[in-house]
């Protein structure tokens, strides 16, 4: 996995895997194509160009996607990450203009034009992700791998009991989107077992840079928003885990799929453990992660954007 196209739907922990994965020399972000998701899809675009710029990255194009789900009304969640996404403090607008293009086209059109060499990172509601399969039926032929931080495996929900915010925002979108490509899924449980405490915090408050101050403002909210002083940073997970194979403790390949219904179980990830269905056993779910070794990677990004000497040898 080298060439990587983020689509993202950028509040808090979107902007620490945007900033990993264009520090890191593990991936080569080529293009960020936005959802809608957390917060406003305007303030998410300019999210991603802020972040970028922090990492010197502002040559990377920002495409915009989806302003809304396939289907399905939603509402933002900006009672986690803060008003506008980034714990609450508005930045100045970055005058960085969009990139020319709908971001499900670029995503097909580029998978088109390098069959098998890039990568999907998705760490937000997968509408782009289905758009762009509409475009090009070919697609899942296309790309090289695709990650998605979302649904939950057999626990519960972080939006609803049943369901975890990106599939719950575009469950037609996730239904789909399983139903059709070769996904690896890290999920709301297993952000949930690689939750960040007080002690990764004290680490970072010591680090002293512009991306360790980042890091803390952005997730000032939805540490508040917790009630044991500790976040989840699911989308700064998933993009570690993509990164460094070395950090992937237990994958299993199950039969997943995503109620599209609306109601009580409107998003929910059905996980078919024990093959009880005739699904197509296709979705890889990292069932363990190597807690330190994230951490690792994390501060190694935050003191100065060095992220080899981060990483223990495999
Ligand atoms: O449920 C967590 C996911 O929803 C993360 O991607 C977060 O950024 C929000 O999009
Ligand atoms: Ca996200």
């Amino acid at each position: 996995m080298d060439r990587v196209i983020v689509d993202t739907d950028t509040a808090g922990d979107d902007t620490q895997a945007l900033a990993l994965a264009c520090l890191t020399d593990r991936l080569s972000v080529e293009a960020v194509t936005v959802v809608a998701g957390n917060v406003p899809f305007d303030r998410e675009v300019e999210n991603a160009k802020y972040t970028l710029s922090l990492v010197d990255a502002a040559d990377r194009p920002v495409f915009e996607g989806a302003r809304s789900p396939l289907l399905k009304e939603y509402e933002h969640a900006e009672e986690v990450h803060g008003a506008g996404g980034l714990g609450g403090d508005l930045h100045p607008e970055t005058e960085i203009d969009s990139a020319p293009g709908f971001g499900p086209d670029v995503i097909a059109e580029r998978c088109r034009e390098s069959p098998g060499e890039i990568s999907l990172l998705c760490i937000g509601p997968l509408t782009n992700l289905a758009l762009a399969h509409a475009r090009e039926p070919d697609l899942p032929d296309l790309v090289d791998e695709v990650w998605v931080m979302g649904g939950n495996v057999n626990c519960a929900g972080n939006v609803t009991p049943a369901a975890e915010f990106n599939f719950w925002v575009d469950p037609d979108a996730a239904h789909r989107a399983l139903a059709a490509f070769d996904v690896t899924l890290v999920d709301w449980g297993l952000c949930q077992r690689n939750r960040l405490g007080a002690d990764l915090f004290d680490a970072v408050e010591s680090l002293d840079t512009d991306l360790a101050e980042f890091f803390l403002q952005v997730n000032k909210q939805a540490r508040a928003f917790g009630d044991d002083d500790s976040v989840a940073l699911p989308d700064g997970l998933t993009t570690a885990l993509a990164a460094y194979p070395q950090l992937r403790e237990e994958l299993a390949t199950y039969h997943v799929a995503v109620d599209e219904r609306e109601g009580l179980t409107r998003g929910y990830t059905s996980v078919d453990v024990r093959g009880l269905t005739d699904g197509a056993e296709r979705t890889r779910v990292v069932e363990s992660a190597d807690d330190e070794g994230f951490k690792a990677v994390l501060l190694g990004m935050l003191r100065d954007g060095n992220l080899d000497r981060a990483i223990p040898s495999p």
